[in-house]
């Protein structure tokens, strides 16, 4: 593209976002002068037509701190298009400058024996050969703890101006976004781990390359019953966090 065309191209560019921002201070305008009272920015349930953002759902916001149920060792797997669904959202988290640092492997069926058995390796790498039967048991359990398991590898670019911090923050974020669409979709989710990610057999079982760490895995399948101690839970548990963890900054 020659020069005259790039800088008429970052003017018509920047002429489109002059003028939806002020599309959108007119809309926000518009509405407080209906007597709503409501804008976009201080008001996340404000429900906007025609302009193509969403409108509010607070059911949606409240079940986001609703109990997740685990999978069932015994139940099934999530059908194609559920999984695809779930990678997808996966793929929408936050993601400085677009790097996409993350990768998934999707394990089920005959995958989980042979992954069973990375583990076992990767047990015996981490503590020795003499590992008592319960124990081996315990970790080639891992692999059969659900139906479904979705692996998430952080794959950074160290040549990227993104900070591999970032980049690694990004990659954690797709870990629970697993969780909530799965959730959403009705299947029990839950995002686990062992101390074994980071043996030998582990790595090569997932093929991880130099700039990659495993962050665990998200089981996922039909939703098994609720433990005690989740039956009893209240989303106020959360709400006592908030006030033990938040700093509020207004003067
Ligand atoms: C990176 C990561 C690894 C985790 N690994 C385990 C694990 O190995 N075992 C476990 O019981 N919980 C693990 N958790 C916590 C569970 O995902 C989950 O939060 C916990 O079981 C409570 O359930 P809930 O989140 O549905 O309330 C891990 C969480 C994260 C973020």
């Amino acid at each position: 593209m020659s020069e005259q065309a790039m800088s008429e191209q970052a003017m018509s560019e920047q002429a489109m976002t002059e003028q939806a921002m002020t599309e959108q201070a007119m809309t926000e305008q518009a509405m407080t002068e209906q007597g709503t009272g409501r804008s976009v920015e201080n008001d996340a349930s404000a429900e906007i037509e025609g302009n193509g953002l969403p409108v509010g759902d607070s059911t949606w916001v409240e079940r986001l701190t609703s109990v997740r149920h685990e999978p069932d060792p015994h139940g099934n797997a999530p059908v194609a298009s559920d999984l695809e669904t779930m990678l997808t959202v996966a793929a929408s988290v936050p993601d400085h400058g677009g790097l996409r640092p993350w990768r998934f492997v999707v394990i089920e069926g005959e995958g989980k024996r042979r992954w069973a058995d990375a583990l076992e390796a990767g047990l015996v790498a981490l503590r020795g050969i003499d590992q008592p039967a319960a124990v081996v048991a315990k970790m080639r359990g891992k692999a059969n703890a659900a139906p479904c398991s979705i692996a998430v590898v952080s794959a950074t670019d160290h040549h990227a101006s993104v900070a591999a911090w970032e980049q690694a923050a990004s990659a954690a974020c797709t870990g629970y976004a697993l969780v909530l669409a799965a959730t959403g979709l009705g299947y029990g989710a839950v995002w686990k781990s062992a101390a074994v990610l980071d043996t030998e057999p582990v790595r090569e079982f997932f093929n991880l390359q130099t700039n990659e760490t495993l962050l665990g895995w998200v089981n996922v399948g039909t939703p098994a019953r609720l433990s005690r101690a989740k039956l009893t839970r209240s989303p106020e548990i959360y709400r006592q966090t908030v006030d033990e963890r938040v700093t509020r900054i207004v003067d």
